[in-house]
C-alpha cells in the first residue's frame, strides 16, 4: 500500500497504524506483553537463539546513545545484541552533534534511516519522548531522570528466579525516591506486587506517579519510617542518594544527612521477612545507601540481577524488532 504523506508523516512521527513498537516505559503495557518479553528474556538465558522460531536482531542493527555515563546499559545491549546476530553502534553526546545543539527530532529522523532500533539513555524524559515521536524505528528508554524501565524488568526477572512469582508479594523500596524507583511504581500494577516506599521528607517520589499507579490499581504504601518499609517484603531495593544529572536540590552533604537512616544495613535487613533478598541496580556506595555486608552477604542478589539486564534486553528488543 503507497503510505500518503499523511500516514508517512504519522509513521516518521512514531504515530499511526504501523507505528514503531517502542519501550518506553512498564506503565505503556499490558500485564500480558511484559510477561511475553518476560518469557522471552528467560527463553534466551536457557540458551535458546531463536525463541518462537524468530531471530528478529539477525542482521540488525542498534544504536546506543547516550547523554550520561553508563557500564551495565551499554555493555548488555552490545553483548545482547551481538548475541542476536546484530550489531550496535555508540553515540555519545560530546562526540556527536548532539553535543552541539542538533536536535533530538533531527537526530532521530537521521538514525532511522540507519538503524533498527535506538536505545536513548538521556538526561531529561522529554527527549526520550522526542526521540520516540520522530523516530520511524522503535526506540528504548535505557534510563532518564524520570525512569528506568529495562532495570525494573530485569529485578522483577531476578526476582522471579528466587522467589517466585512477585504477583502478591511485597517490595520495599530505601532511600531517595529517584527514577529507578519510579519503574518499580510503574510495574506494582502490572505485575500486582505490593510496594513499601521509605524516604525522607522531601525524597519521596512524585506524587502524580504515584497517583497514576493507584488509580491503576496498584498497592503502594508511602513512609518515613524505614523499618515499617521493611517489614514483612520479600525484597530489599536501595539505590545511589545521589543520581546522575541531580542539579540543584539538596547538595551531597545534605542528601547523606538525610538519607543516613535508610541506609540499609544488616540490621535492616533482618527487619525483613527471613527470606529477603537485596537488589540495587548498580553502581553501588559502600560507604552510603548500603553496607558491604549486605551487597556482599549471601542475601544479595545484585550480580544476578546486573546479569539479567543482558537477558531482558534481549526479550525486551526481540519483541520491539520481530515483524
Ligand atoms: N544499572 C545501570 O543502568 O547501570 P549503568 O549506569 O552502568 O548502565
Ligand atoms: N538512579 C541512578 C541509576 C543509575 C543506573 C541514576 O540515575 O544515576
Amino acid at each position: 500500500m503507497t503510505a500518503t504523506p499523511e500516514t508517512r508523516l504519522a509513521r516518521q512521527r512514531g504515530m499511526g497504524p504501523r507505528a514503531p513498537r517502542h519501550f518506553l516505559d512498564i506503565d505503556r503495557f499490558e500485564p500480558a506483553q511484559l510477561r511475553e518479553m518476560l518469557d522471552l528474556a528467560r527463553a534466551y538465558k536457557r540458551g535458546e537463539d531463536s525463541p518462537g522460531g524468530q531471530r528478529p536482531g539477525a542482521g540488525k542493527m542498534l544504536a546506543l546513545v547516550f547523554e550520561k555515563p553508563s557500564t551495565r546499559t551499554r555493555v548488555s545491549f552490545e553483548v545482547g545484541m551481538a548475541q542476536m546476530g546484530g550489531r550496535v553502534t555508540i553515540l555519545e553526546s560530546q562526540g556527536s552533534q548532539i553535543g552541539r545543539g542538533e536536535s533530538i527530532a533531527d537526530t532521530a529522523r537521521v538514525l532511522s534511516r540507519y538503524v533498527d532500533a535506538i536505545v536513548f539513555r538521556t538526561l531529561a524524559e522529554a527527549s526520550l519522548l522526542e526521540m520516540a515521536e520522530y523516530a520511524s524505528v522503535p526506540v528504548i528508554n535505557g534510563l532518564t531522570d524520570k525512569s528506568h524501565p529495562c532495570q525494573i524488568m530485569a529485578d522483577i526477572m531476578t526476582f522471579e528466579e528466587i522467589q517466585g512469582p512477585i504477583n502478591g508479594r511485597t517490595v520495599a523500596w530505601l532511600g531517595d525516591g529517584n527514577n529507578v524507583v519510579a519503574s518499580w511504581i510503574h510495574g506494582a500494577a502490572p505485575f500486582g506486587y505490593a510496594l513499601k516506599i521509605a524516604t525522607p521528607k522531601g525524597f519521596a517520589p512524585d506524587p502524580a506517579v504515584v497517583k497514576a499507579a493507584r488509580d491503576a490499581g496498584a498497592d503502594i504504601t508511602l513512609t518515613e519510617d524505614p523499618t515499617e518499609g521493611v517489614a514483612g517484603a520479600a525484597c530489599v531495593v536501595t539505590d545511589t542518594w545521589a543520581s546522575m544529572g541531580t542539579n540543584g536540590g539538596p547538595t551531597l552533604e545534605e542528601r547523606i544527612r538525610a538519607l543516613t537512616p535508610y541506609r540499609v544495613d544488616e540490621s535492616l535487613m533482618d527487619k525483613a521477612a527471613g527470606d529477603a533478598i537485596f537488589m540495587h541496580c548498580l553502581p553501588a556506595n559502600r560507604d552510603n545507601e548500603v553496607s558491604a555486608g549486605v551487597i556482599d552477604g549471601p542475601r544479595s542478589a545484585v550480580w544476578d540481577e546486573a546479569e539479567n539486564r543482558l537477558h531482558v534486553q534481549k526479550g525486551i528488543l526481540h519483541w520491539c524488532l520481530r515483524p
